[in-house]
């Protein structure tokens, strides 16, 4: 397994509860228990079983550990410890820690998961999308996996996930074969098209909300080197295009003869993990700063969706004019498209339906990102609130021009936006009662206050 972030807050009081939950490999339940009654602080008692493995805020790596966040927000969060497990055992103990202190409603046992560690060996959680493309790279062979080689796998997979492969495979999510969680009573289990299938289904598109998972196994394809680049500008008198629909023996196929008089582009072939990395050098302007992602969808209708994106785009330019005394605000507006074809892939694929609910709408959908960043912590409310206006108004002219879609794609969600309740009810109700099986304690609603809850269904 590779390594995984378990962060733990600060105490704040300790209540001892008696509990009646025995692993033979693994401390007592009275041990922990005595631990955290003596102690007083999961991150001591985490210290005691996990020992070298769990790090305060003096230790490197606790300050490499917040640095790896990419939004600002999420670096000062400051919890009182970080804890790196090596191992799924040591994922397994620490959950039986942390579920005794949070039964016993020690608020110092609030904690977050997060991936995107540095030391990977094989594909988990802590994996970021350019390493596992380097080395598929190199045997021609591709996974359907992120955009962008600097995020991480177990967030964007469990979001969805969207990718350059997407179009013929759908999102990230459809193609994960199975997937290892530890549970919140610490057992492992498998989740897959035939193991735990109700698990295997919600964690994809469901986030964190039922255990931490510790491995996942994908789909792979061979491929060679793909075609892409940028360019960046705004209107260039280098390009030229020549767009054809060319009706060959009655099929028509639209084709795009490009050239670029001034050689400056970025377009080229090359490997996948080198596209990430071009995405990921452009996207470092915002790492570690103040973040803001906010997102919308749309049905694409032909003879509305440019008129609409015209006033959509008058929208954001009045909220950029009004957030010019926010320092380095960078504002980005990307259109990205949803097509019925590929939201309705992964049900397709043999490895089964995902929960994002996708599949009662028929109509091509497009997506809508705003990603914002900027410097200054005491801007964040008035960038928060000028980006809700603007999502309001947006939704209000999609309701009125007739392409309004209540679908709200996670991975992209603000986090006052409410992602899972636009799966629609029938998946909420699903969503709610396989954590209520697999998690009957609740443990990743009450102990883990971050992310996208079930108490907002
Ligand atoms: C620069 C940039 C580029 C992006 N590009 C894309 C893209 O191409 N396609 C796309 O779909 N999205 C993209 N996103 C959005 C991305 O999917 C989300 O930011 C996602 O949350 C990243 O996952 P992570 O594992 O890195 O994040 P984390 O912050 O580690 O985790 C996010 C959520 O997942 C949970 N989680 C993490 N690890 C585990 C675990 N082991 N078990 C259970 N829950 C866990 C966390 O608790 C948290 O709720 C991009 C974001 C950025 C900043
Ligand atoms: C090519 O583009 C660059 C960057 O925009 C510019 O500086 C340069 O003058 C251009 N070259 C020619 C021959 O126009
Ligand atoms: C752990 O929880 C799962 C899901 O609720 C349950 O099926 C399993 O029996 C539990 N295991 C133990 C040892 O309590």
């Amino acid at each position: 397994m590779d390594s995984l972030i378990i962060r733990v807050r600060t105490l704040v009081a300790f209540v001892c509860l008696n509990l009646s939950l025995v692993k033979a490999d693994m401390p007592t339940l009275e041990a922990i228990t005595a631990k955290l009654e003596g102690e007083k602080a999961c991150c001591t008692a985490l210290d005691f079983f996990l020992p070298k493995k769990v790090f305060t805020e003096l230790h490197p790596a606790y300050s490499i550990s917040q640095l790896s966040f990419w939004s600002a927000q999420e670096q000062r969060l400051n919890p009182a410890c970080i804890l790196i497990p090596e191992s799924q055992e040591d994922v397994q103990l620490a959950v039986t820690v942390l579920n005794v202190g949070v039964k016993a409603e020690i608020a110092s046992c609030k904690f977050s998961v997060r991936g995107a560690g540095n030391k990977a060996i094989t594909f988990g959680p802590g994996d970021r999308w350019g390493r596992i493309f380097g080395t598929l790279d190199e045997l021609s062979l591709a996974m359907v996996g992120g955009r962008v080689s600097t995020v991480g796998t177990a967030g964007l997979i469990t979001g969805g996930g969207v990718s350059f492969f997407s179009g013929r495979k759908g999102f990230v999510a459809d193609n994960i074969k199975s997937a290892t969680l530890i549970l919140a009573n610490s057992t492992v289990v498998t989740a897959s098209a035939t193991s735990n299938s109700d698990l295997y289904r919600a964690i994809k598109g469901g986030t964190n909300n039922f255990g931490i998972i510790t491995s996942f196994t994908a789909d792979i394809f061979e491929q060679q080197k793909i075609w892409g680049g940028e360019i960046v500008k705004a209107f260039d008198p280098y390009t030229a295009l020549i767009t054809d629909l060319i009706w060959v023996s009655g099929i028509p196929t639209v084709t795009y003869q490009l050239a670029y008089t001034n050689g400056s582009t970025t377009i080229r072939k090359s490997y996948l993990s080198d596209f990430t990395r071009e995405i990921a050098a452009l996207a470092a302007v915002t790492e570690g700063m103040n973040n803001l992602l906010v997102t919308l969808t749309f049905v694409n209708k032909d003879e509305v969706s440019v008129n609409f994106m015209k006033e959509v785009y008058k929208l954001a330019d009045k909220t950029v004019k009004s957030l010019l005394s926010v320092i380095n605000l960078n504002f980005v507006m990307t259109f990205q498209p949803l097509p019925h074809a590929l939201y309705t892939k992964g049900a397709e694929n043999g490895n089964g339906a995902n929960i994002l609910g996708l599949e009662r709408f028929d109509e091509d959908l497009f997506n809508l990102l705003f990603t914002l960043s900027w410097l200054l912590p005491l801007d964040n409310a008035k960038v928060e609130a000028a980006m809700k206006e603007l999502e309001q108004k947006i939704k209000k002219l999609s309701q009125t021009m007739g392409v309004d879609n209540e679908f709200v794609y996670l991975n992209y969600a603000a986090g006052w936006q409410n992602p899972l309740a636009s799966y629609g009810q029938e998946n909420v109700n699903f969503i709610k009662s396989v954590a209520k099986k697999y998690d009957p304690s609740g443990l990743f609603q009450t102990g883990v206050p971050g992310g996208f809850k079930l108490s907002n269904l």
